[in-house]
């Protein structure tokens, strides 16, 4: 995809572990991007569960956070988030890559998740790895006026591509 942000040199990003000392930021970040955002209860019980919870960092600076469920051979990516100034340049993918990454290395064979049809941008990127629709929720989402169905996208992780590069 050509962005006006296409000629900035990727920056070497980082993921760690999120400890509940990142919760301040990672819910400001939550509530910038999502008209519905989850509560800070919801990030502190993932991390207090074991969910892998990943901060996003390029240097020291926070840049956005993933959060994904594993067991009984299925990853669920329940969250990816990036600063809306750091989009488009490649962070979003990193990210996905390597929890997909840490899924197939825990021995999970596929990967699950919902989201929004309203939500090109992710589903894009999203389809970009192998991701299919194999489903809808119906009504799954908070929505302006009403619900917002979800849409259940399925990759088996047996045949990850390799990370899409650019031209
Ligand atoms: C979805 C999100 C994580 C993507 O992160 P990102 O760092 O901007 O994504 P990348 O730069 O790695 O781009 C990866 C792919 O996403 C798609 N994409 C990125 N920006 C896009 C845009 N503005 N329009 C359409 N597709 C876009 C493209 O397929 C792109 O691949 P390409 O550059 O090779 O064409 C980011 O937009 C975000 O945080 N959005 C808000 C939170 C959200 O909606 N999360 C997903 C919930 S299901």
């Amino acid at each position: 995809m050509a962005t006006a942000r296409d000629d900035l040199p990727l920056p070497r990003v980082t993921l760690r572990p999120m400890t509940e000392a990142d919760l301040p930021q990672v819910v400001a970040l939550e509530l910038e991007s999502y008209a519905f955002p989850w509560s800070e209860g919801i990030f502190r019980d993932c991390v207090r569960v074991g969910y892998v919870c990943r901060v996003v960092e390029i240097g020291f600076d926070f840049v956005g956070y993933g959060i994904m469920s594993t067991g009984a051979g299925e990853a669920h990516i329940l969250n990816v988030c990036i600063r809306e100034p750091m989009r488009g340049r490649g962070i979003g993918r990193t990210l996905l890559r390597q929890l997909l990454d840490l899924a197939t290395d825990a021995g999970m064979t596929d990967a699950f998740l919902e989201v929004r049809p309203s939500n090109v941008t992710a589903i894009r990127l999203y389809q970009s790895f192998g991701f299919v629709p194999v489903g809808v929720r119906r009504g799954y989402y908070q929505a302006v006026g009403g619900r917002e169905d979800a849409t259940v996208l399925r990759l088996s992780l047996g045949v990850l591509r390799p990370t899409p590069t650019r031209p």
